[in-house]
């Protein structure tokens, strides 16, 4: 879901696409959105899974004070996609359980 004419600030210019890889699937973002709109625009909204019930996850607050949209992204688990922006060739997975906290992001 995108808005694409706003009734004051008219139509929303042509602007640049970049990709990136969401789950292995290649998809169209705009550069300046957040990954979570991103995905929202392309009908993605389970942005993970509940530890506990498997319950889909989406955006909440979208304001980066919940832990609603975590998301792995580029090997970086517990993003905060709600406030994280795309860039191109960004690999984006869902979060479906505990980080692994004994994992030094320095090894990578
Ligand atoms: S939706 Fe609350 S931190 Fe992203």
């Amino acid at each position: 879901m995108e808005i694409l004419h706003h009734p004051v600030l008219g139509e929303l210019p042509d602007a640049e696409r970049i990709t990136i890889d969401f789950e292995g699937r290649k998809i169209e973002a705009r550069p300046g959105q957040t990954v979570a709109f991103a995905l929202m625009a392309n009908g993605i909204v389970a942005l993970g899974r509940s530890r506990k019930l498997r319950q889909a996850r989406g955006v909440y607050c979208a304001s980066g004070r919940c832990c609603s949209c975590f998301m792995t992204i580029d090997g970086h688990e517990h993003v905060r996609a709600c406030v994280t922006r795309v860039r191109a060739g960004m690999k984006i997975r869902q979060n479906t359980g505990d980080p692994q906290v004994g994992r030094d992001l320095d090894e990578d």
